[in-house]
C-alpha cells in the first residue's frame, strides 16, 4: 500500500484515478478547489481510504505544510485550468495554477528533500500546436499557441529538470483528448465529447466551432489511467516525457456521427467560426509509450459505447 498525493483528483482524469488507486488499497489525499471537479466524484471512497481537501493548489503554504506532513510516495500532479479556451480568456489566472502552483510543489519536494518514489505531471498535446508533422512524436518540433500550452510546456520542462539537475523522480505525459465518465460538461469550455453527450441527453442544440473536420486522437479515459500506472511504476520512465493517445485519428463530424450511433439518436448542430488557438489536426505517434508495454484497448467506437452505457447505470 503506499500514500497517493493527486492533485485535482475530483476532476475527470483524477477522480478515475483515484477509484483505480482505492480498489488496489491505496491510501489517497487530493487537493481540488472544485472549480471544474466535484465532490460527487470521489464521495464514494472517502471512507476507503480517500482524503480530500478542498484548496487551492495557488495556496503555495498549504501545499507547502501538505507535503511536508505526509510524505507521499507518489504525487500526481492533475490540478489544472484543462480549458485551452479559457486559458486564452484569463491567462494570468490560469498561469499562477498551470504552472507556478507546479513549481512550488517541486520545489517544496527538493527544499526539504521529501523522498519521494515517482512525480507524473500531466502535460498536453496543446504544447505540439499546429506544427504540421503527424502524427506528433515526442521529438517533434514544440510550438505552444496558447497560456495553456506555453504553461503545460514550461511545467514540463521543469518536472525534466528538478530530475535532471535534483534528483527528483519525475516523468511528464502527453494526454491527447480524454474522454469518458465523470467529464464534466457544464461549462462552454468543457471537453467536446462531454458537451455533445449533454446535448444528446437534453436534446440540445450542439455548436461545432469550425468545420468539423479538425482531427484529434480521443483517448478513452481506462486506457489512460492504464499509460499512468504504468508510468508512475515502471523504473524506465524517468526525466522523461510520453505521449498517451491512440495514435488513432477523426474528425470531429466522424465524432458527431460515431456518438449519435452510439446512443441511438439525432442531434441538432450548428457551425460557428473556429476558436482562436484551436488546433486543426492532432494525433499521436505512441511508439515510446508502447515500448514500455502500453496499448490502447478503446476505439473510438468501443469508448463511445462503454461511455453512454457506464452513465446508463
Ligand atoms: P478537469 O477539469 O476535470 O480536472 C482538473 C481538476 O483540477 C478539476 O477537478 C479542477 O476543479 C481542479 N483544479 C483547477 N484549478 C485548481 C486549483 N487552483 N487548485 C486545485 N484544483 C484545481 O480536467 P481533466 O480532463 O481531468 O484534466 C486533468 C489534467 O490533465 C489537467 O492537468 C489537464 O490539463 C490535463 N490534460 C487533460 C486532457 C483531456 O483531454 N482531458 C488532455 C491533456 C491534458
Ligand atoms: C483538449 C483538452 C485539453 C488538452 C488537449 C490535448 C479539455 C477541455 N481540453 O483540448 O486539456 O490539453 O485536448 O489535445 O479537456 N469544440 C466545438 N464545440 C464545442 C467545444 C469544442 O466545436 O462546444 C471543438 C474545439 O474548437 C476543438 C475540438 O472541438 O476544435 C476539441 O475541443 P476541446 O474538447 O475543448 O479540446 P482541445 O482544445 O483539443
Amino acid at each position: 500500500m503506499d500514500k497517493y498525493l493527486v492533485t485535482g483528483g475530483a476532476g475527470f482524469i483524477g477522480s478515475n484515478l483515484v477509484e483505480s488507486l482505492v480498489l488496489q488499497k491505496n491510501e489517497v489525499i487530493v487537493v481540488d478547489d472544485l472549480s471544474m471537479g466535484k465532490y460527487s466524484n470521489i464521495s464514494e471512497f472517502i471512507d476507503s481510504g480517500v482524503t480530500f481537501y478542498h484548496k487551492s493548489i495557488t495556496d503555495f503554504s498549504f501545499m507547502q505544510e501538505l507535503l511536508k506532513k505526509e510524505k507521499f510516495n507518489y504525487i500526481v500532479l492533475l490540478g489544472a485550468v484543462a480549458s485551452v479556451a479559457d486559458s486564452v480568456a484569463r491567462p494570468l489566472e490560469t498561469h499562477e495554477i498551470n504552472l507556478e502552483a507546479n513549481l512550488n510543489i517541486f520545489e517544496t519536494v527538493r527544499k526539504f528533500e521529501i523522498p519521494v518514489k515517482k512525480i507524473l505531471f500531466a502535460s498536453s498535446a496543446a504544447v505540439y500546436g499546429n506544427n504540421p508533422e503527424l502524427p506528433k512524436k515526442e521529438t517533434s518540433v514544440i510550438d505552444p499557441l496558447t497560456p495553456y500550452a506555453v504553461d503545460k510546456f514550461a511545467s514540463e520542462r521543469y518536472a525534466i529538470s528538478y530530475g535532471k539537475l535534483y534528483g527528483l523522480p519525475t516523468v511528464a505525459t502527453r494526454f491527447f483528448n480524454v474522454y469518458g465518465p465523470k467529464q464534466n460538461p457544464e461549462s462552454p469550455y468543457s471537453g467536446v465529447l462531454s458537451i455533445i453527450h449533454n446535448c444528446l441527453l437534453n436534446d440540445s442544440k450542439f455548436t461545432v466551432f469550425g468545420d468539423g473536420e479538425q482531427t484529434r486522437d480521443f483517448t478513452y479515459v481506462k486506457d489512460v489511467i492504464k499509460a499512468l500506472m504504468l508510468l508512475l511504476h515502471d523504473e524506465r520512465a524517468l526525466h522523461d516525457v510520453y505521449n498517451v493517445a491512440t495514435g488513432k485519428w477523426t474528425t470531429l463530424n466522424d465524432d458527431i456521427h460515431a456518438f449519435e450511433k452510439a446512443m441511438d439518436k439525432k442531434i441538432d448542430v450548428e457551425y460557428l467560426p473556429a476558436r482562436t488557438g484551436d488546433i486543426k489536426e492532432s494525433y499521436a505517434d505512441i511508439t515510446k509509450l508502447s515500448l514500455l508495454g502500453y496499448h490502447a484497448e478503446f476505439s473510438i467506437n468501443e469508448g463511445l459505447r462503454e461511455y453512454v452505457e457506464s452513465e446508463d447505470d
